[in-house]
C-alpha cells in the first residue's frame, strides 16, 4: 500500500534561506544537495516495501529516507540508526527527540549483541518524595508538567556510544537533521494537529516562545527550527561537549528556573550511558533479542511467550477469545511481575534469571484455567493514559547488521519544556519512576519499592526494541511505541509472524488487545473483532475499547535475502531503502 502524502511546491522563504545559509555553513546543503530526491517540502509515505539490500523503518518519511540514503553512501545500519535518531529529533518533534533518551539494540552481522541504555536518569537532587505533597499525597501534573519532570536527556550521548560502531564520521550522520531545521520541512496534518493542540502547554511550560508556538500550523506549513539547528551545529562541531557542556548545557539549566526543575550542569556533565546485556530466549524455532532492565519490556516478552509456549496458538487462531483469553491470562502475570520486581538493576536486584526461566513461567501457568477469566484483585483501577510520543525506528543493513531503537519523550511533546534558545524539548521521563508505591502513572502502571526515585536512578521503562534471528541468522528487527502496551504489541506481533504466518505488515496492523494486571480489564482497539469481545465478556473480562495504540515499525529478512520493511497503518509511519 501506499499513502500519496500531498505534494507541496518548494516555498520561496524557504529558498532564499537556503541560498543566504549555505555561504556560511561549512556542511551547508551538502546533503540535500547529494541527494536530491529527499525534498523536505515533498515526500510521500510508503507504508510496505521489499529493497535488494537494505531497509529502514521509521515513524516519518524523511527520517526513514536519510536512514537509507546514509546506507547506500557507505555507512552500516548504525550510521543509518544515528542519523534517523537526529532527523526524527527535527522531523518528528513529538517523540524523536535530543532531550529524551532511548534503547539501542543491536545485533551485528558477526552476531555481536550489544545494548545501549541511553535512558534518562534522575538528577543528583531528585528524591522519592519530591512528586508528593506534605500529607504524602501525589501532587498530580507534578511529575508530567514542566521541567521538574524532567530526567537528564540520554539521547545525544547515546548516539555518540553507537557512534563506535558506525562508520561515517558523526558530522555527516547530523548534517540531514541541521539541514532539516535550519531550511524547515513540511509538517503533515498530524504533526500541525499536535503542535496546535500542546500551544498553550508550550507557553506555560516554556520560558519563551519557540518555533512550535509562532502560529496554527496546518498541513503543508514549513517548520523552520533555527535553534535547534545551532544547537545541532554544537553537537556536530564538538561532540558531547556541544550538548552536555557550554552554552547548550547552560541553556537546559537556565530553562530550569521557570518551572522549578532540578537538572545542573554536574548532572549534564556526569551523564553516561550504559552498556547491557540484550536479554536472549527462544520461541518456536526462533531466537529472540531484547532489552534488559531498566526496561521491563524484555523480561515481559519472554515471560509471556514462555507461557504460552505449551499451547497450539496456531490452531486457536489470531484474535479469537481462545487465544486471548490465553495471551491476557499471561499478559496478566507478568505485569504483576513488573509492578513488584522490576527496576533500575543497578539500585535494585532485578530477579531476570528466574523470571524468564521455563519453570517459573510452568509454575505461574499451573492456575490457568482455559474459559475463565483470571482477576487481578483489583485494589485501584487507574486510567490508562493514551499518548503517540514514543518512536522505534528499525534498520538491517546490506551485510545483515540489524539495529532496533525506541526513544521517547515520555508523554506527547514530553514536559512540552522548549529550552530557550536551544529549541528542543525536555522529557517528562520521571513519571515513570512509581512516584508512590501503588499510586499509577500516566499509563495505569504502578510500582513500588523497586522503581522508587533515587538520584541518578533510572527509571523503569516498557521500550521494547527487539529481534529475531533464526539458525543464527538475522531475520526481524521490530518495535513500537506505546507505553506500557509496548511490550504487549511486540508479544503479540511476534506471535502474529510466528504461530499466525502473517507478513510483517500483516502482523503489525492486526488489531491490538492489552492487559497489564491493573487495572483488570482488557482494552482493545476499535477494530478488534465484536464476535471475540462478545465470547471474551461472557467468559467473565472487562472490555474496553481504546482507539488505536502504538506505532510498530520493522524490517524483516525474506527467504530470498530482500529486506522488506513495514511501517505501522495507525501513523505517518514510512519506510525506505535501496
Ligand atoms: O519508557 C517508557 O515505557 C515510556 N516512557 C514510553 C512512553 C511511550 O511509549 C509513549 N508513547 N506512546
Amino acid at each position: 500500500m501506499k499513502l500519496k502524502m500531498p505534494k507541496f511546491n518548494l516555498n520561496p522563504v524557504a529558498l532564499i534561506l537556503i541560498l543566504l545559509i549555505s555561504s556560511n555553513h561549512s556542511f551547508a546543503q551538502s546533503f540535500l544537495k547529494k541527494h536530491p530526491s529527499i525534498n523536505p517540502y515533498s515526500y510521500e509515505v510508503v507504508k510496505e516495501k521489499a529493497f535488494d539490500h537494505a531497509a529502514v523503518t521509521s515513524a516519518h518519511p524523511l527520517a526513514s529516507m536519510v536512514g537509507a540514503a546514509m546506507m547506500q553512501d557507505g555507512g552500516n545500519a548504525f550510521d543509518a540508526a544515528i542519523a534517523t535518531q537526529f532527523s526524527l529529533a527535527v522531523v518528528f518533534p513529538g517523540a524523536g527527540n535530543i532531550g529524551g533518551g532511548g534503547f539501542m539494540l543491536a545485533r551485528k552481522a558477526n552476531g555481536e549483541l550489544i545494548g545501549i541504555d541511553y535512558r534518562e536518569a534522575a538528577p543528583k537532587m531528585a528524591n522519592r518524595d519530591m512528586y508528593l505533597d506534605e500529607k504524602g499525597n501525589a501532587i498530580p501534573g507534578k511529575s508530567r508538567d514542566g521541567s521538574l519532570a524532567s530526567g537528564i536527556p540520554g539521547s545525544v550521548a547515546g548516539m555518540i556510544s553507537t557512534h563506535a560502531y558506525a562508520k561515517l564520521p558523526l558530522a555527516v550522520l547530523i548534517e540531514p537533521a541541521i539541514e532539516f531545521a535550519e531550511f524547515g520541512y513540511v509538517i503533515t496534518d498530524k504533526e500541525a494537529k499536535g503542535l496546535n493542540s500542546e500551544k498553550s502547554n508550550f507557553l506555560k511550560n516554556s520560558s519563551s516562545p519557540s518555533a512550535f508556538t509562532q502560529k496554527e500550523w496546518k498541513a503543508g506549513d514549513t517548520l523552520f527550527q533555527p535553534e535547534l539547528a545551532a544547537t545541532l551545529k554544537r553537537i556536530q562541531k564538538s561532540g558531547l561537549a556541544g550538548f552536555y557542556e557550554g552554552p547548550t548545557a547552560e541553556m537546559i539549566v537556565k530553562e530550569m528556573e521557570h518551572t522549578a526543575g532540578i537538572i545542573t550542569k554536574e548532572d549534564l556533565k556526569n551523564y553516561k550511558p550504559k552498556f547491557r546485556k540484550p536479554l536472549e530466549f527462544d520461541y518456536r524455532g526462533h531466537h529472540i533479542i531484547s532489552f534488559a532492565p531498566p526496561s521491563s519490556g524484555g523480561i515481559l516478552i519472554a515471560q509471556m511467550m514462555k507461557m504460552i509456549a505449551p499451547f497450539n496458538v496456531e490452531k486457536m487462531g489470531s484474535n479469537t477469545d481462545a487465544s486471548v483469553s490465553l495471551m491476557v491470562e499471561a499478559q496478566r502475570r507478568a505485569y504483576a511481575d513488573r509492578a513488584e520486581h522490576m527496576g533500575d538493576p543497578d539500585y535494585w536486584k532485578v530477579p531476570t534469571k528466574t523470571l524468564i526461566s521455563d519453570q517459573y513461567a510452568a509454575d505461574r501457568m499451573k492456575d490457568y484455567q482455559p474459559g475463565i477469566a483470571g482477576n487481578s484483585k483489583t485494589t485501584q483501577a487507574g486510567q490508562v493514559h493514551e499518548s503517540e510520543q514514543t518512536t522505534h525506528f528499525s534498520v538491517i543493513d546490506a551485510d545483515g547488521n540489524m539495529v532496533a531503537i525506541t526513544t521517547t519523550l515520555n508523554d506527547t511533546y514530553g514536559s512540552k519544556t522548549i529550552v530557550a534558545g536551544a529549541g528542543f524539548l525536555l522529557n517528562n521521563e520521571m513519571d515513570d519512576f512509581s512516584v508512590k508505591p501503588g499510586v499509577p502513572n500516566m499509563y495505569g502502571a504502578i510500582g513500588g519499592e523497586a522503581n522508587s526515585i533515587q538520584p541518578g536512578k533510572r527509571m523503569l521503562s516498557s521500550m521494547t526494541p527487539t529481534l529475531v534471528t533464526v539458525n543464527n541468522k538475522p531475520y526481524i528487527s521490530i518495535g513500537t511505541p506505546g507505553g506500557t502496551t509496548i511490550p504487549n504489541q511486540v508479544y503479540e506481533g511476534l506471535v502474529n509472524i510466528i504461530d499466525y504466518k502473517m507478513t510483517l505488515k500483516e502482523a503489525i496492523d492486526a488489531p491490538r488487545f492489552h492487559h497489564q494486571w491493573i487495572p483488570d480489564m482488557i482494552g482493545v482497539e476499535s477494530d478488534f473483532p465484536e464476535t471475540t469481545v462478545n465470547a471474551l465478556k461472557e467468559k467473565g473480562y472487562t472490555i474496553t475499547k481504546r482507539g488505536r495504540f502504538g506505532r510498530m515499525d520493522g524490517v524483516q529478512i525474506l527467504k530470498d535475502g530482500k529486506r522488506t520493511a513495514a511501517g505501522d497503518k495507525r501513523g505517518d509511519d514510512s519506510v525506505a531503502g535501496y
